[in-house]
């Protein structure tokens, strides 16, 4: 099946032009801004066909594969993306790894394992998560890579609530783009899968990427 590329994600302004999204009538979030709105877009689809420069995977700790979307990661792959990783000694929650992305259209991997959702802790499930976004970010930067797409870490398997995952995703993703180590991403890819995470993403985008006061 064919790759698509980035030039096919949307950003945010677009979306907004398009009715595709539209201005949250809940209050912004402290920090909200339209200053990352060409940089910011939401894919629903395949993390698998993306031609980007990296795809997260939401894996778990010992990042052989399992189910979901490492799974599709890892038969997209080939058995190459396995035997790097086997050599990698595992990832602690919270923390990423990057690895080659061998029969992937993408260049590199970056195996992201997220937090099982804790209801007895949602500080501390929230402190993990936010650590998978930061941690992605900083080593796709570090890796000089400029377009990277995120799959929505700990929200199937491991039950993070999908509109909690969301803001906590945005949140972190805006924060960096403020800061001086943002600087040199061009794109960052929001892919959706399931219904339930589209409809989070909808809602919870115009909360911290919000619509820009000429419409852009
Ligand atoms: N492309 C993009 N997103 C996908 C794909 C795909 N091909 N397949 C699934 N998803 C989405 C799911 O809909 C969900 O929103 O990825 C998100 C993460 O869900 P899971 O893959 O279940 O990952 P997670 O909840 O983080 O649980 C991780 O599951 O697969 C195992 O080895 C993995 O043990 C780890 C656990």
């Amino acid at each position: 099946m064919a790759s698509h590329s980035v030039s096919e994600m949307l950003p945010v302004s677009l979306l907004y032009k398009q009715g595709e999204l539209r201005p949250s009538r809940l209050p912004p979030i402290p920090g909200a801004s339209s200053a990352h709105n060409h940089r910011i877009s939401l894919h629903r689809g395949d993390i698998t066909k993306l031609s980007v420069d990296a795809i997260v995977n939401a894996a778990n700790s010992s990042l052989l594969g399992g189910g979901g979307v490492d799974g599709a990661i890892h038969r997209a792959a080939g058995p190459e993306l396995r035997q790097e990783c086997q050599t990698l000694g595992g990832c602690r929650t919270g923390s990423a790894k990057i690895t080659g992305a061998y029969q992937l259209p993408c260049k590199k991997v970056i195996h992201a394992v997220g937090p099982i959702y804790n209801q007895q802790d949602p500080a501390g499930s929230e402190a993990y998560l936010r650590s998978c976004y930061d941690t992605s970010l900083r080593i796709a930067v570090e890796n000089n890579l400029e377009t990277i797409a995120f799959s929505a870490i700990s929200t199937g398997v491991y039950g993070y609530p999908s509109m909690d995952a969301a803001h906590i995703a945005c949140d972190t993703v805006r924060k960096f783009l403020d800061s001086d180590a943002g600087a040199t991403l061009q794109t960052i890819v929001f892919v959706t899968f399931e219904r339930k995470d589209v409809d989070a993403y909808r809602i919870i985008i115009p909360r911290h990427f919000t619509p820009a006061t000429d419409g852009a």
